[in-house]
């Protein structure tokens, strides 16, 4: 095994909250074991135009608490084609980096799988995304300070509905994934909750609408993830007025105010492990692998079970925000 004496780190993707903590448990790791430590801006993209700099500890300073990504984050195109990964590593031999940190979500652990397979690079990667979609973590870095949001924003949405009788729908993020949802979902106290993973019924959400009428409740939210395939807001806003012709729905898109914000206690702390985990899983030979988090144990999955396994929603959550609609 070649011994590692310089890290890149990166992050990719969309931001999330607790990216920096993550940076910066990565790089006072390195630290700690003197291995040198660089940034690479802009995740891949930024490997392929060699934006690479030695992190100091003034870059990490003060980071812990912001949300965003210090490192900035993008989509790289260029890292599809093997053209663009052929750049990336020639930039990495150039800066005599030996091994990477890739912060980020499926897109990002996909492009790593890759890269490892074609130029031998070791890379472990930490979950970071709001989305919450990785398996092999209970917790993906953002996800809790998403929530939060989420949950905060439909609180506030709840005041003028309550004021003014009326029903709101809100979308929240979750490209393929209903955790926002459920979760934002139950802790506002929604009537209905849409999610990809469950099949829609909209004769038990008018039903429960109706019995809530019944007992004088008029105003009520309804909370759609983003990735919901049966129908969409808009549709569903329609069909209701439709059939609850003095109700006045509005809709809320929630958008990427999910993704901003000084991360909680909780994505911070499991950042930082997360960080931690990596450089160590590194410096022991691991590789293509993810440093996440399961019942509050360091876990390393491969990357390939990373991106293509599903964690299974939580039956008991469902039946949870099912019991307690009305
Ligand atoms: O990072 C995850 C996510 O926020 C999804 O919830 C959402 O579908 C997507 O990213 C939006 O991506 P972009 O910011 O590139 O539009």
């Amino acid at each position: 095994m070649k011994k590692i004496t310089r890290v890149g780190v990166l992050t990719s993707g969309g931001d999330s909250p607790g990216m920096n903590a993550a940076i910066r448990s990565v790089f006072k790791t390195c630290k700690h074991y003197n291995i040198e430590c660089f940034g690479i801006r802009r995740g891949y993209q930024g490997l392929i135009e060699n934006d690479i700099f030695e992190l100091k500890p003034s870059d990490v300073k003060q980071i812990i608490h912001l949300g965003g990504t210090i490192l900035k984050s993008a989509r790289s195109k260029e890292f599809i084609s093997l053209e663009g990964r052929q750049k990336a590593f020639k930039n990495l031999k150039l800066n005599h980096i030996d091994a990477l940190v890739v912060i980020g979500g499926d897109g990002t652990f996909t492009g790593a799988m890759y890269f490892e397979k074609e130029f031998g690079i070791p890379i472990i990667g930490a979950p970071g995304t709001i989305d919450n979609d990785i398996y092999g973590s209970d917790s993906t870095i953002g996800y809790d300070t998403a929530l939060n949001t989420a949950m905060e924003a439909i609180d506030k949405l709840r005041d003028t509905a309550t004021s003014h009788e009326r029903l709101f729908f809100v979308e929240v993020m979750g490209r393929d994934a209903g955790y926002i949802a459920l979760n934002s979902g139950i802790a506002s106290g929604a009537i209905e909750i849409l999610i990809p993973e469950t099949k829609y019924n909209m004769d038990l959400f008018f039903e429960n609408l109706r019995k809530g009428a019944e007992n004088g409740k008029i105003s009520n939210i309804v909370v759609v993830a983003e990735g919901e395939k049966d129908t969409t807001i808009y549709e569903l806003a329609e069909a209701t007025k439709k059939a609850f012709p003095l109700y006045e729905p509005k809709i809320t898109i929630l958008g990427h105010i999910q993704r901003g914000g000084s991360p909680t206690c909780s994505d911070r702390v499991i950042a930082s492990r997360m960080g931690v985990a990596a450089v160590e899983g590194l410096l022991e030979g691991k590789s293509s692998v993810m440093a996440g988090i399961k019942a509050n144990q360091i876990v390393y999955t491969s990357f390939e079970e990373a991106v293509k396994k599903r964690e299974q929603l939580e039956p008991h959550l469902i039946k949870t925000a099912s019991i307690l609609a009305i």
